[in-house]
């Protein structure tokens, strides 16, 4: 297969210009003015953005938590994702306490190998660190290409592990040239404020929020720096949601640190009224939607460049799942549909309303994952070698967001009503159209597992 994109304007990280694109079987092969290439299809991207296929390395599909599954699988999460420009997913793989890594790896390849439609790969969450784990982290690392492993501060008898443990995990990863990746939120405070607010019969949504102040995210983040630091090993703190977090990483950078920061677009975009609402269960996720001041910090942090990532925490429920909660906030699982409209979202709200520049949006929403989690040049941009991932986005579409026309599985959508301004037209993965005329055109089993490399350091 070949196609030639013709005229588009072609924005990466760090250029901006009119040409045409020509991919032949998985990659780019030729970017220039005019270029003299017959190809298979032809697509008019005249007037149009061209961007690598956005990166989204924050979603859990399939997942089995709080009692049920998140409601996306690898086939509609990975289409859904395809539809906004997402060309590639991190998912988590969760070990289970008492288990070891590689069967968690195993349930993991069973949920996605055959099923998925779009790229992925997986950040290995460490549950149960002990001196077999040390091991498998090495074989994670040289054999499966999985080069982050994913902690957690919170969840305790589920998913946390304690700051031994930590320790020792950043020890291992950092000698063999990984990553470590954190949830940094101070699960004992949490759980504490939980059994107080649940004691005093206090269980709407609301007191989710309630529970999980500021200061516990930003706690845990200056511990987690600190342990990095100690240790010298690289981190990458996820989801991040507050002023609080931003300035304890702010403070690490004083330091020199290899300390990395994702937001996702509900944090830059939502805020902690909507847990006034009768439908305030929607919006439960942990961390919780905080205070405008906190956006206000957080589009601060993308420009100051301490937050290099956009991402979703794509977690997925039903409407029917969420009641699970109805009568206490801390039986809802956490968690919310996301993956289709991260690009779109961060373009209307970020590029259209001044708040961040073109290329600053193409780092954010692709090129910085890429280079974090090991997989650039070949992911992340628009150049000649690299996989022909490719966005045709039309800077000027109006549209508006809604559970009627979405493609997740979700019978709601957090941000129904939303006006946007511009949209992901046609997508190409790896040389294939995956997305034209909103329809999806590749099968599942296209997606392919991505090994990845080794951190680059510099973003
Ligand atoms: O609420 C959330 N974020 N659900 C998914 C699990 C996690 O903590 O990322
Ligand atoms: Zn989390
Ligand atoms: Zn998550």
């Amino acid at each position: 297969m070949s196609i030639l994109i013709k005229g588009g304007r072609v924005v990466t990280a760090e250029s901006d210009f009119i040409a045409d694109i020509y991919t032949e079987g998985e990659q780019i092969v030729a970017i220039g003015k005019d270029l003299p290439y017959k190809a298979k299809k032809t697509i008019n991207a005249k007037n149009k953005l061209v961007m690598p296929g956005g990166i989204d390395p924050h979603v859990h599909l399939d997942m089995p938590f709080m009692g049920t599954h998140s409601s996306d699988d690898y086939e509609n999460g990975t289409r859904a994702a395809l539809f906004g420009g997402t060309t590639m997913v991190i998912d988590f793989i969760l070990q289970t306490q008492g288990d070891s890594l590689k069967n968690a790896l195993k349930t993991w390849q069973g949920k996605s190998q055959g099923k998925a439609i779009g790229d992925y790969s997986y950040h290995m969450a460490v549950t149960d660190f002990n001196k077999k784990t040390a091991k498998e982290v090495v074989q994670m690392i040289e054999k499966e290409g999985i080069t982050s492993f994913k902690t957690f501060m919170a969840y305790k008898g589920a998913l946390m592990i304690d700051d031994g443990q930590m320790v020792q995990l950043m020890k291992v990863v950092k000698e063999h040239g990984g990553l470590v990746t954190v949830h940094a939120t101070n699960g004992d405070m949490i759980d504490s404020l939980v059994a107080k607010h649940r004691s005093e019969g206090k269980l709407s949504p609301l007191y989710h929020y309630l529970s999980q102040p500021e200061i516990t995210e930003a706690e845990a983040s200056a511990r987690f720096a600190d342990m990095l630091h100690y240790t010298g090993c690289p981190g990458y703190i996820v989801h991040m949601t507050c002023e609080g977090a931003l300035n304890a990483v702010r403070e690490a950078t004083l330091r020199n640190q290899k300390l990395f920061v994702e937001t996702c677009t509900q944090y830059l975009t939502l805020d902690a009224s909507l847990y006034k609402r009768k439908d305030g269960a929607k919006w439960v996720m942990s961390p919780p939607l905080r205070e405008k001041k906190d956006q206000k910090a957080l589009w601060s942090g993308l420009n100051q460049g301490l937050v290099q990532v956009v991402g979703t925490d794509h977690c997925p429920f039903t409407w029917k799942q969420k009641q699970m909660g109805k009568k206490d906030f801390s039986k809802i699982p956490n968690g919310h549909p996301a993956i289709e409209h991260r690009m779109e979202l961060l373009f209307s709200e970020g590029v259209r309303k001044g708040r961040i520049s073109l290329n600053k949006f193409v780092e954010l929403s692709s090129t910085n994952a890429a280079k974090i989690f090991g997989m650039h040049p070949r992911k992340g941009t628009i150049a000649i070698g690299a996989d022909a991932d490719i966005v045709v986005f039309n800077p000027r579409k109006r549209h508006v967001i809604s559970k009627k026309t979405h493609h997740m599985n979700a019978d709601y959508s957090s941000y129904e009503g939303f006006k946007l301004t511009g949209k992901t037209e046609t997508v190409v993965l790896r040389g294939q159209v995956a997305i034209e005329k909103n329809k999806c055109l590749l099968r599942k089993g296209y997606g392919q597992f991505i090994k990845r490399g080794k951190t680059s350091l510099v973003v």
